[in-house]
């Protein structure tokens, strides 16, 4: 499981609730985050790399891109080019979302990277039911999130100003489409009003992954608790202790990663050429 620092905690949470038996590797790309302001292009290749290093050095049987920003930019590539299935976090959040919305008025926000691919709209195209989103991007919640300030005043004016749209669309569900998004959660409530039901990804992420570990026959057999082995591209001290308070356990060790830059790739949802195509 992967995300750009501490947010896939929510959803290493869930699964570890869910799948207690399982063994579980956790990268947080905190050298290279924030994901969300950066190239989607970029992001898919960040995410192709330790997509590889996670099956080719971890020899996973299955990865969680438990990052909204790299599931829009890289899930169909992760699941086109490795061999193992591939689990991402739009489309669990989007069920999750559709399960609990009463007027079928549901805002959406995640980072600026998420929110412009367009890939929660195609998500929500598929529904059964349609319903009538209302998107925000929230740029600067993770980086709190990151710094550990989860709750202090300046997030508060940022919530204020960033979530007035989604306030206002008379919303009676909010997706938090990024998965740094639930740490803050008890500012979002306060801002966008206690009625309106705050829907994570985590949950039905983690329901997922158990489904196809079982389909697939990959569910670990064991009674005994699942080891959870946690890496870092930045700094490993802070991310254990942030990310220890965040997530609620104990990490061990935080081992270090490193990774050099690799070059872009094509996001998910853009055809190769095609700029050149059109203006040719
Ligand atoms: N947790 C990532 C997401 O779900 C945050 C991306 C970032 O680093 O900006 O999108």
């Amino acid at each position: 499981m992967f995300d750009s620092g501490f947010g896939g905690l929510t959803v290493a949470r869930a699964l570890i609730d869910l799948a207690p038996h399982e063994h579980l590797v956790y990268v947080g790309d905190t050298g290279r985050y924030p994901y969300g302001p950066r190239d989607l292009g970029q992001v898919a290749a960040f995410a192709m790399q330790i997509g590889r290093w996670l099956v080719d050095e971890h020899r996973v049987k299955l990865l969680v891109v438990a990052c909204n920003t790299a599931s829009a930019a890289a899930l169909h590539r992760l699941r086109r080019e490795l061999p193992v299935p591939v689990v991402g976090v739009i489309e669990p959040g989007v069920r999750a979302a559709a399960k609990a919305t009463g007027n079928r008025r549901v805002g959406v926000i995640g980072t600026v990277g998420t929110i412009r691919s367009g890939a929660y709209q195609r998500a929500i195209a598929t529904l059964p039911v349609p319903l009538q989103p209302t998107f925000a991007a929230c740029p600067g919640f993770v980086e709190f999130v990151e710094r550990g300030e989860s709750d202090s005043d300046q997030v508060v004016v940022l919530a204020e100003r960033l979530l007035a749209p989604v306030r206002e669309a008379g919303i009676d569900t909010l997706l938090l489409g990024c998965t740094h998004y639930p740490f803050l959660a008890r500012t979002i409530a306060d801002v966008v009003g206690r009625d309106v039901v705050l829907v994570s990804s985590a949950d039905e992420t983690a329901f997922e992954v158990r489904a196809v570990l079982q389909r697939n026959g990959l569910a670990r057999r064991s009674d005994q608790p699942g080891e959870l082995r946690v890496f870092s591209s930045g700094d490993t001290a802070w991310f254990r202790e942030v990310g220890e308070r965040l997530f609620g356990g104990r990490f061990g060790t935080v081992s270090a990663v490193c990774w050099s830059d690799p070059e872009p790739l094509t996001p998910d949802g853009e055809v190769p050429g095609a700029a050149g195509a059109a203006s040719g």
